[in-house]
């Protein structure tokens, strides 16, 4: 009895004291700061793993609540090519299994951003149904070098192409309701020592290449979150650079939304706060500790703990679970999953395809070998990795376009990947959540199958498919050897099938299944036709099979170049994967306590193209199964910047579309600049053959502009700009030009 009224006093002192107090509202933030205790601030500003509410395996972290005030606890998770969920939970039955769309890489390979936007808002419809508020997509760090680890989560070598796909990405995100997050803000273009790594970047490169993508997400997108990068840039933390996270970000960009850090915590916990980051992430004790403390010696002071407080609470009421959503649980997979094998196939690149090879005619005999074929690789490892119900692999996918596969590969391969799961389950080699959620440790590496049936397999067969795999992902970068380079296995797999089959006069297809580029001008002469989806999501074998069998037309171009030799890109003189360390303890620091982006803005075409160097494949290079023909274009000087409009038609005999792409070629004179650069890009509608669209252009002088180091500013200078459209940045097929009467200065804060 005792207990009970002591029960109800205590319940009633706490509905006394908190009455009146005031409750979290979108209009009364202010109020709410102005109510919030020092500590109260400072608790806001560190996140919470170990939280009050339920959390699910997969699930990043969440922000503190404060129930006084009305604040909730607030929940993000992980992407980018899907929910990071585990599937499973205690005392249920039922299972969150999320959609694994294709990887970044694969869908900026479409240059369409309005199927990037509705790509987006499926997965934030998932995002949303399963009760998720903040989204850890898009990443979207620059393609510096081939071997980065992570390049699959992002989406091109060229800042703008990487900012349009990315504000895009945002957008569709945003229409659920949910907040997206760009990361990793900025030069993460590494994984070696990623979260100690000093990025060492000039002025230029910095703004013309490292944030300009980023820049451009953030005026175009307008993302809720931003998240800083683990790394240093120019010897001080991202997330404690004032320069970085105030300066440029809020002060010249107008960001006004959170600023979080990625994954860890670092010792500078109130150095990042005073230099703007709002919120620690997963946020622990440590951290608090250090924030409350720097709250009571003054450290930091009472405007900076409400600075960070206002963005996190605005941030907080936009909430599906501020707002009460009562999310179902149940978003629909089956549209998902339909979707993304619509995108697969959408953004597929045809490198390669003579003499008619491909598309394949209908229930044509194919002998399938590669383990890829069978261990179809859907998405990268690490925190990018997606659990997916099924992922679709090529054996599947063939047969039910109708092929008929040679059973004797498709069952050793069916056998070998199944020994391969089996034992790994079994034998504990791996941490299994780690295995299935991360992904580390799930690829199957190629088996030496026996082709003593080789002959006969190639007599039986009308043709050869080889597939090619690759993983990588977060915490190492690849290497050249066997990874960058064919492996041995893979070279005599393709020279084998391809001089049996050759000789019988029957044709061989490569399907690249990787992560990121690969060595390939060795042996391209040794296939009739190449296809590459990346690493395609959970339907993309599907999206492989729509291309095969001619379903869908290939319309993908790169974004990024294949180069020759990984060592041609200039980064690779300072990349971890390049074994440049002498024995010098310098050395032995140089791509690992630091790294010199001694190349400046010479990044991919912007390299290759204007110094004349040869590759296997350029920006922007991909075939149809159709011709098109560019009429001449229109070009306009404007009074700011200027317009173009081009008219393409299908000159081919089936349906299909165009990507036009625009580079910009300044006038010389003044800063160096690369020979062009892309300023502009569109996609027709599907053409059918004789079918024309004319695509129209609108470009502003500040995007055309270069980066002067010396002014701190952006300069567009005066003269005559050529302006040329192509199929891939060295296939023009049209160009134009006008001029700029006089030059146009834009300065910015001289930072960095
Ligand atoms: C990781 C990644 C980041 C991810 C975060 C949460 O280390 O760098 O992309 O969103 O931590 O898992």
């Amino acid at each position: 009895m005792i207990k009970r009224v002591f029960l109800v006093i205590v319940f009633s002192l706490a509905v006394v004291l908190s009455f009146g107090q005031p409750k979290l509202r979108p209009d009364n933030i202010e109020e709410i700061i102005k109510a919030m205790t020092d500590e109260e601030l400072a608790s806001l500003l560190v996140g919470a793993k170990e939280s009050e509410f339920e959390f699910f395996e997969g699930t990043a972290a969440g922000v503190r609540s404060i129930p006084r005030l009305g604040i909730p606890a607030t929940i993000s998770c992980d992407g980018p090519a899907g929910l990071h969920f585990y599937p499973f939970r205690e005392n249920t039955d039922k299972t969150f299994y999320c959609t694994a769309f294709p990887v970044g890489t694969l869908t900026a390979s479409s240059w369409d951003t309005e199927m990037m936007e509705k790509m987006a808002a499926a997965l934030g419809n998932e995002v949303h149904e399963y009760g998720v508020d903040m989204f850890l997509g898009p990443g979207m760090n620059i393609h510096r070098n081939p071997l980065c680890g992570r390049n699959f989560e992002y989406f091109s070598e060229d800042p703008f192409l990487s900012g349009k796909m990315a504000a895009a990405y945002v957008r569709g995100i945003q229409g659920n309701g949910v907040t997206a997050t760009v990361k990793h803000y900025a030069a993460n273009n590494q994984e070696t020592n990623r979260t100690e790594n000093d990025a060492r970047v000039s002025k230029r490169a910095l703004r013309e290449i490292y944030l300009k993508n980023f820049e451009i997400a953030v005026k175009e997108g307008r993302p809720g979150a931003l998240m800083a990068s683990y790394n240093k840039l120019n010897g001080e933390y991202v997330q404690q650079s004032y320069d970085l996270l105030t300066t440029i970000l809020r002060d010249e960009w107008g960001y006004e939304g959170v600023v979080l850090t990625d994954h860890g915590a670092k010792e500078g916990t109130v150095k990042a706060a005073k230099a703007g980051c709002d919120l620690m992430q997963p946020g622990n004790e440590e951290e608090l500790e250090r924030m409350l403390d720097a709250v009571k010696k003054g450290t930091i002071t009472r405007d900076e703990l409400e600075r960070n407080a206002r963005h996190v609470l605005h941030y907080i009421v936009s909430t599906p679970r501020f707002q009460g959503y009562k999310f179902s649980n149940d978003p629909d997979l089956k549209a998902h999953a339909e979707l993304a094998r619509k995108v697969a196939g959408e953004s597929i690149v045809m490198l390669k395809n003579e003499g008619g090879t491909l598309p394949l005619k209908a229930g044509a005999k194919l002998a399938v070998y590669g383990v890829g074929s069978e261990d179809f690789v859907a998405v990268g490892i690490g925190s990018g990795h997606v659990v997916a119900k099924h992922v679709a692999n090529m054996r599947e996918s063939l047969t039910a376009a109708g092929f008929e596969l040679n059973q004797d590969l498709a069952g050793y391969y069916k056998a070998y990947v199944e020994l391969d799961h089996a034992t790994k389950r079994v034998a504990g080699a791996m941490d299994w959540l780690m295995y299935e959620s991360w992904g580390y440790g799930k690829k199957v590496s190629e088996p030496d199958v026996p082709l003593n049936q080789l002959p006969q397999q190639a007599a039986e067969s009308d043709a050869a498919i080889i597939v090619i795999s690759r993983d990588a992902g977060e915490g190492n970068d690849r290497t050249m050897v066997d990874d960058f380079e064919l492996t041995a296995r893979d070279r005599k797999l393709i020279r084998r099938v391809s001089d049996e089959f050759h000789a019988k006069g029957k044709k061989v297809v490569v399907i690249l299944n990787i992560g990121g580029v690969i060595e390939t001008a060795s042996w391209i002469n040794l296939a009739d036709a190449i296809l590459l989806p990346w690493q395609p999501g959970q339907e993309g074998a599907y999206g492989v099979a729509d291309v095969l069998t001619g379903k869908v037309n290939p319309s993908g171009k790169l974004t990024m170049t294949f180069p020759i030799d990984a060592l041609d890109h200039p980064s690779s003189a300072n990349f971890p994967a390049f074994p440049q360390r002498g024995e010098s303890e310098e050395g032995l620091r140089k791509n690992v306590d630091y790294t010199e982006y001694a190349e400046g803005i010479w990044v991919g075409y912007r390299h290759f193209a204007t110094r004349g160097v040869k590759v296997s494949y350029p920006f922007g290079y991909g075939l149809s199964y159709t011709t098109f023909q560019y009429s001449k274009p229109v070009v306009k000087a404007t009074s700011d910047g200027f317009t173009a409009s081009v008219t393409v038609t299908n000159t081919g005999a089936v349906a299909g579309k165009e990507v036009v792409e625009v580079y910009v070629s300044a006038p010389s004179g003044g800063l160096e600049k690369p020979s062009r650069e892309l300023k502009a890009f569109g996609k027709t509608k599907s053409l059918a053959p004789g079918e024309s669209q004319t695509l129209s252009f609108s470009v502003p002088a500040y995007d055309l502009a270069s980066f002067n180091e010396a002014a701190s500013a952006w300069e567009t200078a005066a003269g005559n700009y050529q302006v040329h459209f192509g199929a891939s940045v060295e296939d023009i097929r049209a160009s134009g030009s006008f001029t700029v009467k006089k030059v146009r200065t834009w300065e910015v804060n001289n930072v960095l």
